[in-house]
């Protein structure tokens, strides 16, 4: 009877434990028959109070059906437990996927690369200089002397170093942020002879207090055209090419007299406004035209200054704001938002 009992157990627990889905319900089954509360668990109690004989019957049957219900329950959870795995591993693949966020070029790197292509698909070479100058190549080779009034016209900010101590002013030099790209036309000049066409592009300075259309850090493009006789007509034309490319319609360009001491001639370059073609609007504050940067034939002062004889040569030179131009482009009303590190601006491009 106890043995028939005991046999009974073991099938139920059988069936349970094939049919379970979770260790929850594996659980359940261990406390229901071999808990301390199981039927099962008072059947080996009872053992006690058996004859010797049935003892020995019984015993052995009990404790192996015990073990056998424990194993099968381990095996059951073991399987559960590796579906589990299965399910966690498993890939949709037709879930939408994760978008990886991706850096992208600041709008003034476009524009400065744009600027680049347009100029060497027209023959003209990239040059390079140091952001931080001496007062050599950033004035005195340019034509503007030390101590002259001219210099004010950059705010410029100097460094502080042991060469500024030196009091004699032929032997100090001082060193600066460049204001402006020009150093690079003597630096070039002194390695190279005409004739030759260049842009210099790069990051100037100016201690200025800033405001919607002044930043104390900005870009200019520098371009110097040298060679036996470079006019200005080359210069018009090179710039009305350029610009024309760059906004892709069709510009005028105009030059009204102006001064540099290394330019002489000396222009402010504008160009027709590009948002009304010229009819007068409020981006050109209806002139019908832009202004976009200083200009001129280079003054045979700096040929001198670099080592070319006085005459030899002639050519032109600018130096235009690269942001002026990101601003057009992309209708941005205020160039402190270049430098600003603002996400909201910078993640429009
Ligand atoms: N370097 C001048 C400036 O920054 C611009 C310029 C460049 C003018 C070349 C003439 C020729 O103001």
């Amino acid at each position: 009877m106890l043995e028939q009992k005991i046999l009974n157990i073991k099938t139920r627990a059988a069936g349970e434990i094939k049919k379970a889905q979770s260790e929850k319900e594996l659980f359940d089954s261990r406390v229901k028959y071999l808990g301390r509360k199981s039927g099962f668990n008072k059947i080996l109690k009872s053992l006690k109070n058996l004859s010797l004989e049935e003892k020995k019957k019984i015993g052995p049957l009990a404790n192996a059906v015990k073990k056998e219900i424990d194993e099968e329950i381990k095996k059951a959870e073991k399987i559960i437990r590796s579906k589990v795995d299965l399910e966690k591993e498993k890939i949709d693949i037709t879930a939408p996927g994760k978008k990886i966020k991706r850096g992208h070029l600041h709008p003034l790197t476009i524009v400065q690369n744009e600027i680049e292509d347009i100029f060497t698909s027209m023959g003209f070479e990239i040059a390079d200089g140091p952001e931080v100058e001496t007062e050599f190549y950033a004035f005195d080779a340019l034509n503007i002397p030390k101590n002259h009034p001219a210099r004010d016209a950059w705010d410029t900010f100097f460094i502080k170093d042991q060469r500024s101590k030196i009091k004699d002013q032929n032997l100090r030099e001082k060193i600066l942020l460049r204001p402006h790209t020009s150093p690079v036309q003597a630096r070039y000049m002194q390695k190279h002879k005409p004739p030759f066409r260049i842009i210099a592009p790069g990051r100037c300075f100016r201690n200025e207090a800033t405001d919607s259309s002044h930043e104390h850090t900005f870009n200019q493009f520098e371009a110097l055209v040298a060679g036996d006789d470079i006019n200005a007509g080359h210069f018009k034309y090179i710039g009305q090419e350029f610009f024309s490319r760059f906004f892709k319609k069709e510009l005028k360009v105009r030059l009204r007299p102006s001064f540099f001491p290394f330019t002489e001639p000396s222009f402010e370059f504008d160009i027709s406004c590009v948002v009304c073609g010229g009819k007068g609007c409020s981006t050109c504050s209806r002139t019908g035209w832009l202004e976009i940067g200083g200009a001129g034939m280079v003054n045979q002062a700096v040929f001198e200054a670099v080592g070319y004889p006085r005459n030899r040569y002639q050519g032109f030179a600018w130096g235009f704001g690269v942001e002026r131009l990101a601003m057009m482009r992309y209708k941005i009303d205020d160039i402190r938002l270049f430098y600003s590190g603002d996400l909201r601006f910078i993640d429009q491009f």
